[in-house]
Order: structure tokens, then sequence, then C-alpha cells
């Protein structure tokens, strides 16, 4: 690919980059970015596999680096530019202080926002950085949150603990119940907040007449949709405001950092990024760079989570010692809203049951490859059990009113072979 021709398409924009006079457009709170003159900008036309290794890379002409260089510098030499964009409150474009933007933040961002169809993203040291900054970046005090108890436990614990001393009253609700959520709505409703696949045990949720009701009742819908990442569902064409991710998971895919990001309208993303200038969570350069170059093999990864989880999810489905599996092939809560978001796989992460938790125990003991430990979305193949983590906090009866029976099991399947993971399987059933 003509590495000149596509630097070029960002030149072409009008006002972008640190020579050009944007500061007379008017319309510049809506244009995306930030943006650098020297980053690639791909047309929409272009696929994900495409987006995923060129969008958002920094061309450094002066030395012919064919990756984005890692600015690793907390602050910027002024120039009357600076001065310029303090003045006219554009600081979140212009280098100034690695807080407010870096140019490594702003490569990764641009390849995120290419990838979700989003104008603008802002990328967070964890995902519950980028969960909490926004949550308080989109609600006032008075103001009332509609979710679910079924999101990410680290969520949820903010939601029920922290929301309420900051003056957001929290309303919980079944996010696969449309009715529910209605009649939760009050006049100071200011967000929907819920996950687009639920943990454990993957629920879909009706994520068109949600984003429906949100318009008709001027209320944000945000969403966190770290289970699919953008390669399987791309929330914002859907009418979501909001995309947050833990970039920890899929987005870098390798186990070896923590992230976040917020991706949305420009609008939308400013005044989180205002938040996170208050809060102080950005990402520092380094982490920008494992991410950006995890982001590199989005689409090849989840082609492989994907495949490999259909695969072992149709193994486990037909196994004798299995009871149920939750996967949207398998699973009626699972698949029913699923097609209408997710047209690209649904990931590597499903969960199954063997009936009780002791024969969990040893099966988990039994197996090589899949290795116990928490998290997901690695390129290793993870296997973890909610009764002793995630919901350990909760009486059995209270993890079975919530459908996590005795002996489950939540995997996210990695991409080694599937031949050995098939056959590593096939060995631990045996011995339970
Ligand atoms: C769905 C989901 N959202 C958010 C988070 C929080 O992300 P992080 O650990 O990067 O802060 C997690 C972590 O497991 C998660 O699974």
């Amino acid at each position: 690919m003509d590495k000149s021709k596509l630097s070029k398409a960002i030149g072409e924009l009008p006002g972008v980059g640190p020579n050009k006079n944007w500061t007379n457009e008017l319309e510049r709170g809506r244009r995306p970015g930030p943006r650098m003159e020297q980053q690639v900008v791909l047309p929409d036309h272009f696929n994900d596999s495409t987006k995923c290794v060129h969008s958002g890379t920094y061309i450094d002409e002066n030395v012919g680096a064919v990756g984005t260089p890692i600015f690793q510098s907390s602050t910027f030499l002024f120039s009357s530019h600076t001065y310029e964009s303090f003045f006219q409150g554009i600081s979140r474009d212009t280098p100034i202080y690695t807080r407010y933007g870096n140019p490594s933040q702003w490569a990764v961002q641009e390849k995120i926002a290419a990838l979700e169809g989003a104008e603008s993203c802002a990328v967070f040291a964890s995902g519950m950085a980028a969960i909490s900054t926004a949550l308080i970046a989109l609600t006032n005090r008075g103001g009332s949150i509609i979710s679910s108890q079924d999101v990410y436990g680290g969520t949820y614990n903010l939601l029920h603990h922290d929301m309420h001393q900051l003056g957001r009253e929290v309303i919980f609700v079944d996010p696969t119940d449309i009715e529910q959520i209605k009649g939760a709505i009050k006049d100071n409703t200011q967000v929907f907040f819920f996950e687009t696949l639920s943990n454990p045990l993957v629920k879909s949720i009706p994520l068109k007449e949600i984003a429906q009701l949100a318009k008709a009742n001027n209320i944000l819908f945000v969403v966190d949709n770290t289970f699919l990442t953008p390669f399987s569902s791309k929330p914002v064409l859907h009418g979501v405001d909001l995309v947050i991710h833990s970039c920890t998971k899929y987005m870098n895919g390798h186990s070896d950092l923590t992230a976040g990001c917020v991706s949305g309208s420009r609008k939308y993303v400013d005044r989180v990024w205002e938040q996170m200038l208050r809060f102080g969570g950005h990402l520092d350069p380094l982490s920008c760079f494992l991410l950006e170059r995890g982001l590199k093999t989005l689409a090849v990864r989840m082609k492989a989570h994907t495949e490999n989880a259909a695969i072992l999810a149709n193994y486990l489905a037909s196994h004798p010692k299995v009871n149920h599996v939750f996967h949207p092939n398998h699973d009626a809560v699972s698949q029913k809203y699923i097609h209408e978001y997710a047209n690209n796989g649904f990931s590597g992460l499903f969960s199954f049951e063997v009936g009780s938790n002791e024969k969990a125990l040893q099966l988990l003991d039994a197996l090589n490859i899949a290795v116990s430990a928490t998290s997901l979305g690695g390129v290793e193949t993870l296997i973890s059990m909610p009764f002793n983590t995630s919901h350990s906090t909760l009486t059995e009866n209270q993890r079975k009113q919530i459908g996590i029976n005795p002996g489950l099991i939540r995997i996210s399947v990695g991409i080694e072979h599937i031949d050995d993971l098939l056959a590593d399987f096939e060995a631990a059933l045996s011995k339970i």
C-alpha cells in the first residue's frame, strides 16, 4: 500500500494538522479526531482487517518508520499554535501535555474509532477508568442511571457502592426485558448502561429497541462491548451513543496490559475527555504502543477465537458429562437478539455446566492447555468458575436465581490449534 497516498487522505481534510487554521471553522466540535497530519486515515469503505493494520498509524517521514513511534514524553514544546489552542479551547487536538493528549494516544484512538465507525475515541489506563469516567461525565448529581446486575463485577460495585455517594441513583433491571427498562425510566434518567453480552451466561440484549427507547426519551445509551469487540459488533451503527471496552481483553489480546476506551460522537467523547483530565486516567504512551500493536491483529485473532469457540462449544454440547452450553449457537437467551448487532462471530467467550462445583474443579485441574486464571480475550485459553471468583460473594441460592448453577465454568477460548484444545478437553472430561 502506498503510504504517501494514505497520508494524503488526512491532508485533504479541512483544517487538520498543526499548520492549518482550523480555529476559523465553526463546526470544529463535531469534527472527528484528534488527528495529526501525519496519521493514516482510511475511508470508511475499507475492511476491518485493513483498518486494524493501517488506520491511525503515525507516518514518520523523517526516518521512514513503518509503525507509530512511541512518543514517550510528558510534555511538548509551546508554539504559537499551542497558545492559540488554549485561547480557542481546542487543547484536545494539540500536543501540550500527555494527560491532555499525546500522538501515541491519537494513533491508537484513530484505529479504534475507525473500527467502531465512530468520530472519536479516548483511551484510558483500564476498562474501569473508562467506565467510571464516562458515567460521571454523562450524568449530574440527582441524575439516574438504568443498568443491570449482570454487568461485570467491578462495574456493579461502582454502580452499587459509589454512584449514590456521588449523587447518582442507579436502577437495576433485566436488560433482556424491554418492558422492565421502560418501566424504570424517570424524569431524571440520564443514561442506560448495559453490556452487549452478559457475564458469564452471554445473554444478548434487545439493543436496537433500547437505542430507540433511549432516543425517544432523550437518554444517552452507553454499552460495554468488551466481549464482542468492534470486529463482531459496532454498536454505534445501531444507535448506541458511546461504546466502552476493557481493552485489557480482546482489543489488546495478549494479556500483557490494562487499558480501556470510550468511542462515539466527538461531542460526547469530548465531554468524557474533559472528565478524564480531572480524574487522570489516561493511557500512557508505552501502553498505547502495545495496544496499537495488539489491535493490528484483532481481525485475525477474533476469527480464530470465534471459530475455535464454536467448535469447542459444539463438542461440549454433545458430551454426556456436560449439562448445558451457554453460547449463542446453543442457548436460546444468548441467541435471542445477538444477530441484530453481532454479524461477524461471537468471540471466544462462553460458559458450560458440568453438574457440580466438585466436578468442575476436577476438570479445571485436569486441563493442561486451558489454564485457570481470571480475565479473558488473550491468545491463551483461560478458564475459571464464577462461584469462587466473580460471583463468590453471592450465596448458592442467589447464584441460582441469576442462572449460575453449580458446576458452571466460563471459558475464554484462545487461538491454540483446535485439535489440541479438543484433545485437552477429551482427556480432562474422562477424568471427572
Ligand atoms: C465486561 C468487562 N468490562 C469491564 C471490565 C474492567 O476492565 P479492566 O479490568 O480493564 O479495568 C472487565 C474486566 O474484567 C470486563 O470483563
